[in-house]
């Protein structure tokens, strides 16, 4: 087993007097995708938001390349940088052009050079084929363009790790699936992700493991032949339910 790029321990992370994840262990290598699924409110943005130091944590640890990560630390904006986030609302500048929201973090955070980054945005703009808006403005993109955008954004940093919290959760159907097969494309490249989605036939497709959180626990942890197949848990089996219909 090669070393984990991503280590979680024993975390727990509550708000105020509630405990939110309990005990969550997670071990994640190189260009593994890992899709975590669970109902409403388990504390699925909640863990993406604690592996990217958003959320203090009360317990446990979280290692990246061996790493901590742990918010208040010196390193932590380093470390931020090889953390990419994609959220269901792109939150995308309004006064920027496309290409420009893409250039922004590697010329300012990154101190790289422009043409560099301007040919880098434009090569990845044209593989989730939006080459011709590098001159729109966000209000001149459908969602998933600016999905795709967002996707994009991340890319520009050179992330080792890229972390999707429910980003087709806001479109159109027919907007869901350019948005999901840019992400199938980037598993393809052997990219490193953790998704957390409501597409059942796109976490099948695209997981090396599904992770099923209930109530802030890590209840089962398993191929996606096993999960969707034959589930271990009575609660992953219900929550399984909630996706089929029986006809009337
Ligand atoms: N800032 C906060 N303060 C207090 N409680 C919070 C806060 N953010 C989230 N919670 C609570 O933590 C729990 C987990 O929330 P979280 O957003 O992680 O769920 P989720 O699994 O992402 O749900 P969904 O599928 O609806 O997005 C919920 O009970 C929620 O009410
Ligand atoms: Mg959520």
């Amino acid at each position: 087993m090669p070393e984990p790029l991503l280590e979680i321990c024993n975390l727990t992370k509550m708000y105020e007097e509630q405990k939110i994840l309990e005990n969550i262990n997670l071990k994640i290598v190189q260009g593994e995708v890992v899709v975590i699924v669970g109902p409403s409110g388990c504390g699925k943005s909640t863990l993406l938001r604690c592996i990217n130091a958003l959320e203090p944590i009360q317990k446990g640890e979280i290692k990246l390349d061996g790493e901590e990560i742990e918010a208040g630390r010196k390193n932590l904006a380093a470390l931020r940088e090889k953390i990419g986030m994609v959220f269901q609302n792109y939150e995308l500048f309004p006064h920027l052009t496309v290409l420009d929201n893409l250039m922004l973090a590697p010329l300012k955070v990154q101190k790289r050079q422009k043409e560099e980054v301007r040919a880098e945005a434009m090569e990845l703009l044209g593989r989730v084929g939006l080459s011709e808006k590098a001159g729109s403005y966000p209000r001149q993109l459908s969602g998933g363009q600016k999905q795709r955008v967002a996707i994009v954004r991340a890319l520009c940093m050179h992330p080792e790790i890229l972390l999707f919290d429910e980003v087709t959760a806001a479109l159109d159907p027919e907007m869901v699936r350019e948005v999901l097969d840019v992400m199938l494309d980037l598993a393809k490249q052997g990219r490193t992700m953790i998704i957390v989605t409501h597409e059942m036939q796109f976490a099948k497709a695209v997981a090396d493991r599904i992770v099923f959180i209930d109530d802030g626990h890590i209840v089962e942890e398993s191929s996606p032949e096993t999960f969707f197949e034959c589930p271990k848990s009575g609660r992953a089996k219900q929550f399984l339910n909630i996706f089929t219909f029986e006809r009337v």
